[in-house]
């Protein structure tokens, strides 16, 4: 039709190399979960590791971003034992810590929740100055059906922006707000949201209402070297020197672009799977498809670098 003009452009190929070809590993057994990022580990129990066992999963974290091991056995004290060998942790001052594990954060759902934890598309934490580097989540009590995690590779979300879109948002920096996610104008802060869910969350510790960062909307991962796109709509309220009203149409595409499904992997957990992803290049949606059924997760975040 003359003048028609299409509305959008078919995705081109995305390729994370180490998808298709995982490296050697002498400990543990890899087996990538979708083309874009995420693998499956075996043959290893991660509270009796080695220190070759254990430089093969940090080794295997920066190939995939993701991480999970099945059929794990950790208590608490065990989790954070194994936690704290990637890094310092790091307290988490919007939700509820465990009584006697304080780095460790419940995530409960319980068969009445209407609301979930995580239930957006984010990367933990951008309203640090130093947000987490690794978040490692064990589920203690999964849903019969449902529950699932997503995961989008942010990597490949950058490298397939055109040439031009990457040469404008390079020298950009946008502003990360705990208002956004956690303000009593926010979705999670809204009576209702506390109302229906059973993961008590506020704003406590040192965290202040009207904290914001800046990071760099494409930061430079420390190991790797490549850049990830670092946008979500949780946290990113406008572009460094911009208004909201300025900043949210592109915003609002890089949202879109950022999770199209090329660039994603799923995560089905059972009782004692433990799940590990790197912020940096990572983002994840917990799915909220189980009325009715009970979920528990524990979770704890290691000390990230400040973003460049
Ligand atoms: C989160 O850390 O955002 C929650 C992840 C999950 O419960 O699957």
């Amino acid at each position: 039709m003359p003048g028609y003009q299409q509305t959008y452009e078919m995705q081109r190929a995305a390729l994370h190399a180490p998808q298709q070809h995982p490296g050697h590993y002498d400990q543990i057994a890899v087996t990538p979960l979708s083309g874009a990022l995420g693998a499956r580990v075996e043959g290893v129990d991660l509270s009796d590791l080695d220190e070759a066992g254990f430089a093969e999963i940090e080794r295997a974290l920066v190939d995939h971003l993701v991480l999970t091991f099945p059929d794990q056995d950790l208590e608490p004290a065990a989790q954070v034992a194994f936690a704290r060998r990637f890094g310092p942790l790091m307290d988490y001052p919007f939700a509820k810590t465990m009584a006697e594990h304080p780095e460790v954060t419940e995530l409960i759902s319980e068969p009445d929740d209407v609301f979930n934890f995580g239930g957006s598309w984010h990367s933990d934490s951008p309203n640090f100055d130093r947000p987490p580097k690794i978040t490692m989540t064990y589920c203690a009590v999964a849903p019969e059906t449902g529950g699932d995690t997503s995961f989008a590779n942010q990597y490949l979300a950058w490298e397939t922006l055109s040439d031009g879109m990457r040469r404008l948002l390079e020298p950009m920096t946008a502003m990360h707000s705990t208002a956004l996610s956690y303000g009593t104008d926010s979705a999670v802060g809204q009576t209702a949201f506390k109302a229906q869910t059973s993961t008590p969350t506020g704003i406590g510790g040192n965290a202040r209402h009207d904290d914001e960062f800046e990071h760099p909307v494409a930061r430079t991962h420390p190991d790797t070297g490549r850049k990830a796109l670092y946008v979500c709509d949780s946290y990113a309220a406008r572009f460094a020197g911009m208004t909201q009203e300025e900043s949210l149409p592109l915003l609002r595409y890089l949202w879109a672009h950022a999770i199209l499904p090329e660039f994603t992997c799923r995560v089905h957990w059972q009782a004692g799977t433990l799940t590990m992803w790197d912020n940096r290049c990572a983002m994840h949606y917990a799915h909220n498809d189980y009325p009715g059924q009970r979920r528990v997760m524990r979770r704890i975040i290691v000390e990230g670098e400040k973003p460049v």
